[in-house]
């Protein structure tokens, strides 16, 4: 009896095989973002094509086809020489526990060798990432909402929020390669294009920052880097008292203690991941801390 492929080669009319088309991986390209932005609404995620883009523009992807549709996608984002954080891993709801995720994995993390990878885990993607060599690192807090007043958060005498300038980005990527022990300095030149920033100035000094920028319902507020909590507080409440009224989103590691000051801000917290990193820790300074991430993607 021939296969429906065999009658598919001599020409013959198709049979009904019960063959299914097999997953093939390749290199994401800009015009498959539309179909993995449907994968990423299918997943209940709220990132816009828009997201997509820039995401995808800031960094490599790699995508699952199956009979000329995007089955699974993922991303990741090269920070120097040896770092990068990965993120976007979605499979389509009819095609898991076949085993797409996990090729999607390898295929990335071997375009990331000799690198410590970064991510941010869901609860169903954690037993993947384990058996991948990701071990747990801390959480991450989701907190979104709108809020209606924001109190003002007072400063200490020398320091000062104001607008973030063009001059500021190497400071700012100081900042923020003291607090992740990343060098983010594309990315966040790529995110201050698509957004506001302001900084906390001590005495004329750079001791912190945040960006504000247009994300999935509505805005996202981060990286928030500080010296301490009553700074990152200054920076954020900006942001929210200057945009109240506004759904606005915060991702915060769990250890930042900003959480309960979020909710009753009327920013609870809705979802928790995990973070965790393949190969040695990207060191930190403590000068500076991480009082929210840029994305749950991006770290
Ligand atoms: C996480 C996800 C990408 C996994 O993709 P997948 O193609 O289903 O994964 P695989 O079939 O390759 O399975 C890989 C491993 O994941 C785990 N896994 C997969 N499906 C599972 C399920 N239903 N329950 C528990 N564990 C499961 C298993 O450990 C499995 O390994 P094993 O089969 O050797 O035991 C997919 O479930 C998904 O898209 N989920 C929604 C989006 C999401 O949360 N992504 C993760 C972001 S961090």
């Amino acid at each position: 009896m021939p296969t429906g492929a065999d009658n598919a080669v001599s020409g013959a009319a198709p049979t009904t095989s019960t063959v299914p088309p097999a997953v093939q991986l390749r290199d994401m390209t800009a015009a498959d973002l539309p179909a993995a932005h449907a994968l990423s609404r299918q997943a209940q995620w709220p990132h816009r094509l828009k997201d997509w883009d820039f995401l995808l523009a800031a960094g490599i992807g790699i995508v699952a086809e199956r009979d000329g549709e995007i089955v699974g996608t993922t991303l990741a984002w090269l920070y120097g020489e040896d770092c990068a954080s990965l993120g976007m891993v979605i499979v389509a709801a009819d095609c898991r526990g076949g085993g797409v995720g996990r090729r999607l994995m390898n295929a990335m993390l071997a375009r990331l060798e000799g690198r410590t990878v970064q991510l941010n885990a869901t609860e169903v993607g954690l037993p993947l990432y384990k058996q991948l060599g990701f071990a747990s690192t801390g959480g991450i807090h989701q907190h979104q909402g709108t809020p209606s007043s924001v109190p003002i958060v007072s400063l200490r005498a020398g320091e000062r929020v104001r607008p973030m300038g063009k001059g500021d980005l190497a400071a700012i990527v100081d900042l923020d390669r003291k607090a992740t022990g990343l060098e983010r300095r594309d990315l966040l030149a790529r995110v201050l294009k698509a957004g506001k920033g302001v900084v906390l100035d001590r005495g004329g000094e750079a001791a912190g920052f945040t960006i504000f920028r247009r994300f999935g319902m509505g805005f996202a507020i981060g990286p928030a880097v500080a010296p301490d909590a009553q700074g990152a507080k200054a920076l954020i409440s900006h942001w929210l008292g200057s945009n109240a009224g506004m759904f606005s989103r915060i991702d915060i590691p769990y250890e930042s203690g900003l959480g309960a000051w979020l909710g009753d801000l009327g920013l609870p917290e809705v979802g928790r991941v995990t973070t965790m990193v393949r190969g040695p820790a990207p060191s930190r300074d403590t000068s500076a801390a991480t009082f929210a991430i840029l994305s749950q993607a991006l770290g």
